[in-house]
């Protein structure tokens, strides 16, 4: 088990594939991009597939869940998903992407394994695509949507980030279009973990906010079926459901203490909460011929250590060094 020293156990492993990307949304990066990683220090996929193998036979590990950067970036992917597939006790896939090429691997996704999906779209207006991502492809991302829902993928889940005078107008809109579709819309708190370190507090819309411009719109009544659990979105039904949205308040309401999370680094470094400030180092020992016991022990021990929050209440918090995009979200 991967236990830590408050009682919390992470059967839900997050693995990020790489930390490039083809957009640049403002709350995650610069115009210009990052230094991306230099490819040596990227895992294989052989790599991967062994360190998920650790976890689901040895860690007790229950679910994959591939981020970047931009996971369809990595040309092996579907190989990836499918040796994960493959794995005894078979973990649930799933994987968070912004959509973009997904128009034309969403079939091959589904017939690697992969159980579900979530799509980043913040914005319905191409103008403000273009602006809060910074680059012209909303169609592409609306296209990837698409395929997913007709690849099998349901239930489709997309992520929203709203952005203060940007794109905060867009809470009923982007509900109206993921109901009319059928996805499952879920609004997330901007979190502190821009490369930029431009995250303001007061800047940040909350998820009270969210809920008052959507409660304009639409009747939303708490949806006791889905306990929060270790969930981290609050459900609501919209107008009598079965239709429903989620509301993740990172900030303002931290779920911390059910958090069942751990995190893989695309460098090979496990990583016990999004804004933990260390990470420990599996690469090295893969790559000097440790044995399954010694990276499952080094595994653990990361894990034992983590703390009972992420503190972005506190006034010494301190951003993670490395941005979401280097991370996996
Ligand atoms: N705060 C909140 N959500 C973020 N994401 C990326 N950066 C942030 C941030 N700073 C979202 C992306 C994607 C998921 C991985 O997390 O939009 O949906
Ligand atoms: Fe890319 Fe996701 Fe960051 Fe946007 S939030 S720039 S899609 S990694």
């Amino acid at each position: 088990m991967l236990a830590d020293s408050f009682g919390r156990v992470a059967t839900d492993l997050r693995v990020s594939l790489t930390d490039r990307c083809n957009l640049r949304c403002a709350y995650c990066m610069p115009p210009e991009g990052l230094d991306w990683l230099p490819a040596p220090e990227v895992l294989t996929s052989g790599e991967i597939v062994r360190l998920i193998r650790v976890g689901v036979s040895m860690l007790g590990i229950r679910e994959v869940r591939f981020t970047g950067g931009e996971p369809l970036l990595r040309r092996d992917l579907v190989p990836i998903v499918a040796r994960t597939a493959a794995l005894q006790p078979r973990p649930e896939i799933s994987l968070t992407t912004n959509g973009i090429g997904l128009a034309r691997r969403a079939g091959e996704l589904r017939a690697a394994g992969l159980d579900r999906i979530n799509v980043s779209l913040d914005t319905l207006r191409p103008e403000m695509f273009r602006k809060l991502a910074r680059r012209d492809r909303l169609p592409d991302v609306l296209d990837g949507l698409a395929a997913a829902v007709a690849a099998g993928l349901a239930p489709v889940k997309v992520n929203a980030v709203l952005m203060r005078g940007l794109n905060d107008d867009e809470a009923v809109p982007l509900l109206q279009y993921c109901l009319s579709l059928g996805y499952e819309l879920r609004f997330i708190e901007q979190m502190p973990l821009d490369a930029q370190h431009g995250w303001k507090r007061a800047e940040m819309v909350t998820a009270e906010e969210i809920f008052a411009a959507l409660s304009s719109s639409f009747a939303l009544a708490a949806d006791d079926a889905r306990s929060r659990g270790s969930a981290p979105a609050e459900t609501f039904l919209v107008d009598g459901g079965p239709a429903r949205v989620g509301v993740i308040a990172s900030v303002t309401r931290p779920f911390c203490g059910s958090c069942d999370r751990v995190r893989l680094t695309a460098d090979g470094q496990v990583r016990n909460c999004l804004f933990a400030r260390q990470e420990s180092d599996l690469r090295a020992l893969l790559r000097s011929g440790a044995t399954d016991a010694q990276i499952a022990a080094r595994w653990q021990a990361a894990v034992a250590v983590k703390l009972p929050g992420h503190g972005i209440n506190d006034p010494s918090f301190l951003q993670p060094d490395r941005p979401m995009s280097a991370i996996g979200g």
